[in-house]
C-alpha cells in the first residue's frame, strides 16, 4: 500500500463542527492529514489571526485525539505547497450543489497546474450542511448561539473576542 498524505487547505476563520467532521474522515482515509491554513488569504479583515486559527485547530486536533493530523500555513499556490509537503491529494468538504460549484474551478485549476495532484470530496454529516464559517460568524456577532456550531474551544476564543452578546 502507498502512503498516502493529503492537504486539507482552507481559511478556517473559524474552524467549525463542519471542518472537524471532515478532519475526522479524511484521517481515516489517508495516512497523514495536514490542515493547512491559507495565510494570504483575500477575503476582507478575518475576525481571527492565523495564529490564533492555528492555535484552535491545533486544540481540537488533540482534543479529538487525531495522531496522523497536523496544522500549518501556507501562503501562494496550493498545488506548490502540496508538492513540497510531498502530498498527493487535496481534501475538501462539499455540503452542497453551490459548494460544488465553487469547488469544481478550483480542483479543475488545480489539476491543470499539477495533473498528479487529487482532489478529494467528502460530504460532513449530514448534522452539518449549513455550518459555514461566515455565517457562524455572523450570527455570533448578532447575538445568537452558535455553540452547536462550532468546537467549545473555538466558542470560548469567540466570547474572548467580547462582540456582542451571547
Ligand atoms: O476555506 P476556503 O476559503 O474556501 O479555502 C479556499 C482555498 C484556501 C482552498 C483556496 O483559496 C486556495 O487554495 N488558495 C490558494 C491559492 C491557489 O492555489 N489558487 C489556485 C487554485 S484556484
Amino acid at each position: 500500500m502507498k502512503y498516502v498524505k493529503a492537504i486539507y487547505p482552507g481559511t478556517f476563520d473559524p474552524l467549525t463542527n463542519g471542518h472537524l467532521d471532515l478532519i475526522a474522515r479524511g484521517s481515516k482515509i489517508v495516512d497523514e492529514l495536514v490542515v493547512a491554513i491559507l495565510s494570504n488569504a483575500d477575503k476582507g479583515t478575518p475576525l481571527f489571526t492565523v495564529a490564533e486559527r492555528m492555535e484552535m485547530i491545533a486544540e481540537a486536533i488533540a482534543a479529538s485525539g487525531f495522531d496522523n493530523v497536523s496544522v500549518t500555513t501556507f501562503n501562494g499556490l496550493l498545488v506548490e505547497f502540496a508538492h513540497a509537503q510531498g502530498a498527493k491529494a487535496v481534501l475538501r468538504g462539499i455540503r452542497a450543489i453551490s459548494d460544488y460549484e465553487y469547488e469544481f474551478p478550483m480542483a479543475m485549476m488545480n489539476r491543470k497546474l499539477a495533473p498528479n495532484l487529487e482532489t478529494l470530496f467528502m460530504m460532513p454529516t449530514e448534522q452539518y450542511p449549513y455550518v459555514r464559517s461566515r455565517l457562524s460568524k455572523g450570527v455570533f456577532n448578532l447575538g445568537g448561539d452558535v455553540s452547536s456550531l462550532v468546537p467549545p474551544l473555538v466558542m470560548q476564543r469567540l466570547k474572548a473576542k467580547g462582540t456582542k452578546k451571547i
